[in-house]
């Protein structure tokens, strides 16, 4: 920092104790000292701060540049910016805001999704892990690399519970289920703000998008929501609450309308739910353009009506749609918006900046010597190579063909996937011009697991939107002369993502010919399927002997699919999300009502909830996935048949590992309410406890469920439980499960 600059800093700090002369300088509280600096300001400069920018370098949504964003800093109206990348650019902006008047610091805030130097694999695969340490671990790393670069804010983690395969965004979530989305927020949050704001390690977090974006109808982004609050409180809230408990720093509302409201404009979502019921105490930012968006919306007629909803509603700053800066010094001045509104919004706003420790070094964040380590530090890539083996699910394996055997003579590599490098990344990954060594493409990984005596064959089969079969024939003679294929197809990284909602999910172009294509040579052949949501691929499950699915699993992607594919690595992935046979299942979760003509089996179509030409279950349910042994469950056992609230019920099963290798399995517990004074779903999932068991071995798992956790919300949305039978299931997937009744009795 120039000398200038630091005096600069210092000028307000004095200023700031003078203001205060009452209370010790070394003892004033960060709100006291925000108090203070509000003091100092100027209308527009409170405004400025509650105005937020992208920067010159990226842009994740329609650009809006009007007016010369620097000159705006040096002025002090601008509070925060985002995609502004990298120590050098970082600091050159964070110098303008020094010029201003009170040297108020910028925050800088990007989309850190899921890595940031290092790329680890997309939420959903992180998700199938159900490994919450690990996606703890994963944010953590994402965090180190983005804080000594100068990134203070990621806008994540998205907690938005998705049922819904069409919607591109499925990849940035953790899946279908509030509780597993729970858990999951939780450390994601945890893991991005480290052991507190302020250590030089330690990005803010930002739970996205509040709320309900996950369930924008037909799956089509931006799309509106209409959903009963019985199942916003119990199905959507429950991750942002998890990261609100979690300490989230920040929380991003959201593009969606909620029940004819916009989230931006929500006041009940806003301010009686978050700062209200939950008291959230950090602040709320837009989404991009999202205040604005509120006139295409029908909901305001104008940037100025646009404003006035957002801040009354409580969001505190504006993601680029200018909304505010434009118009909220009239909209003060004409008494339309109270002045104390904005100084709460701004408050916030400055007490993060506080916490980030910002207002003592405002480039305490920009560290080249700080980046250079983490980004080269070689203990991330092992991470994010363990994560990545954790994130794949192997989905189908007969008669034991994976895993491949080190020393197999030839091996067929194909598919238009398989040497790629970028591809593995998927969407929300940053591109750094000298990252590309770092990427292992599986068959770079596959290549360097081989022995010596393995000779790898190759051919790109087709392109990923290919609709000619034009290498098919290539592809068929290169797997001819092998004795295994190992085939990767699957969705382009700009496929699933914001703004990429598909009408059908089958694997694109023609790839799902060239497997049949392959698979016609009679040659063993697995499958790997790289894509950001589950696919369709229904020939595929029904024919290939050994499917993978392999997401896009990052810079360590090859490493980790050859670590599986060669058995280094014993598959352990479940999956977060259920895999549906045909678009018109969807949307397609696991814990639905039952209907009052419930299908006993796929054949009973008669006068029941069920469709005359497929089943109604998925093709692979959630929290499916194998393994290369095989577990098998013994009956539960009940510590008491029925039970009252204050006290507890423990459910017993013994697990064992009754296959040839060593593994790890996920139990799994579900409940269900047999009968509520509203109905209950026909499963949900209330625990779950990973073992690793040796060959041969066996293990006991209990799981001990009090009253509290059959709470749910009835027509009054009150959070209760009530007496009566419950059925309790334990699995090693939502499907295949044991099950046993209990009672919970009155008090
Ligand atoms: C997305 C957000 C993202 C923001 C900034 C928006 O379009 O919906 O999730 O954080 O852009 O990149």
């Amino acid at each position: 920092m120039s000398n200038a600059l630091k005096t600069g800093c210092f000028a307000l700090l004095c200023c700031c104790s003078l203001l205060s002369l009452r209370v010790p300088a070394q003892k004033k509280t960060i709100a006291q000292k925000v108090d203070s600096v509000l003091h100092l300001m100027t209308l527009e400069e409170k405004i400025g701060q509650m105005n937020q920018y992208n920067g010159d370098w990226a842009a994740t949504g329609p650009i809006t540049s009007d007016g010369d964003k620097q000159d705006q800093i040096r002025q002090g109206q601008v509070g925060s910016m985002l995609n502004v990348t990298g120590v050098e650019h970082t600091r050159q902006l964070q110098e303008m805001a020094m010029h201003s008047r009170l040297k108020i610091p910028l925050l800088f805030g990007q989309d850190i999704i899921h890595g940031y130097r290092t790329t680890f694999p997309i939420p959903l695969a992180e998700a199938a892990s159900w490994d919450i340490a690990a996606i703890g671990s994963s944010a953590r790393i994402a965090a180190k690399e983005a804080a000594a670069a100068g990134v203070h804010w990621t806008f994540a983690p998205m907690v938005d519970i998705a049922r819904d395969p069409r919607w591109g965004r499925v990849m940035e979530g953790a899946g279908e289920d509030p509780y597993l989305g729970s858990l999951i927020a939780k450390a994601r949050v945890k893991g991005f703000q480290g052991k507190k704001l302020g250590d030089t390690d330690a990005v803010m977090a930002c739970a996205k998008h509040f709320a309900a974006y996950g369930a924008a109808i037909g799956g089509r982004d931006y799309n509106s929501v209409d959903m009963s609050l019985r199942t916003l409180w119990e199905i959507y809230l429950p991750p942002f609450k998890a990261a609100a408990d979690a300490g989230a720093a920040t929380f991003m509302n959201s593009f969606n309308d909620l029940n004819g409201i916009p989230a931006t404009g929500n006041r009940y979502l806003q301010r009686e739910i978050l700062r209200g019921k939950w008291k959230f105490k950090g602040f709320t930012v837009s989404d991009w353009g999202s205040v604005g968006e509120m006139i295409a919306h029908g909901y305001v007629k104008d940037k100025y009506e646009a404003a006035r909803a957002a801040v009354t509603a409580g969001c505190d700053m504006d993601m680029e749609s200018r909304s505010y800066i434009k118009t909220l010094r009239t909209l003060v001045k004409e008494g339309k918006v109270p002045l104390t509104l904005i100084d709460d919004a701004v408050r916030r706003i400055l007490t993060k900046k506080f916490e980030m420790g910002l207002f003592d070094d405002p480039f305490r964040f920009c560290n080249e010597e700080r980046a250079a380590a983490e980004w080269n530090d070689p203990d991330n890539l092992q991470i994010a190579r363990r994560m990545a083996e954790k994130s794949i699910v192997l989905l189908k394996n007969e008669n034991g063909l994976l895993p491949l055997s080190k020393s197999t003579r030839t091996i067929a590599l194909i598919g238009p996937f398989i040497r790629s490098v970028r591809a593995n990344l998927g969407f929300w990954s940053y591109e750094y011009p000298d990252d590309s060594s770092r990427i292992v493409s599986p068959w770079a990984g596959i290549q360097k697991k081989v022995g010596g005596n393995t000779t790898l064959l190759y051919a790109k089969g087709c392109e990923i939107l290919d609709t000619s079969r034009a290498g098919f024939a290539e592809a068929v003679a290169v797997a001819s002369r092998a004795d295994v294929v190992v085939l990767n197809v699957g969705e382009a990284p700009d496929m699933s993502g914001e703004a990429k909602s598909r009408s059908t999910i089958r694997l694109p172009g023609v790839q799902e010919e060239l497997i049949k294509a392959i698979q016609a040579t009679g040659k063993p052949v697995v499958v790997m399927i790289n894509a950001g949501r589950p696919l369709i691929f229904n020939w595929t499950a029904d024919h290939v002997p050994a499917i993978l699915y392999t997401w896009w699993l990052g810079t360590t992607a090859g490493d980790a699919i050859a670590d599986v594919l060669f058995g280094d690595y014993n598959p352990s992935a479940r999956l977060p999300m259920s895999f549906p046979r045909t678009e018109g299942q969807i949307p397609i979760y696991y814990n639905h009502f039952s209907t009052g003509r419930p299908a006993k089996n796929d054949q009973d179509v008669n006068y029941v909830s069920a469709y005359t030409d497929l089943p109604n279950d998925p093709e692979f349910p959630f929290g499916f996935g194998l393994s290369y042994t095989s577990f098998s469950y013994s009956d539960i056992s009940l510590s008491t048949a029925a039970f009252k609230p204050g006290q507890s019920l423990t459910a017993t099963v013994t697990v064992t590992n009754s296959g040839t290798t060593d593994g790890q399995e996920t139990v799994q517990l579900y409940v269900r309410d047999l009968v509520g004074s509203v109905v209950r779903p026909v499963k949900e999932l209330k625990g779950f406890e990973q073992i690793f068991l040796k060959a041969g071995e066996s293990q006991k798992v209990s799981f001990t469920l009090h009253a509290e956790d059959l709470r749910f919300y009835n027509d009054k949305l009150e959070y209760i439980f009530e007496p009566g039978e419950f059925r309790l299931y334990i699995g090693g997937n939502s499907k295949d499960v044991k099950e046993k009744g209990f009672i919970l009795n009155r008090e």
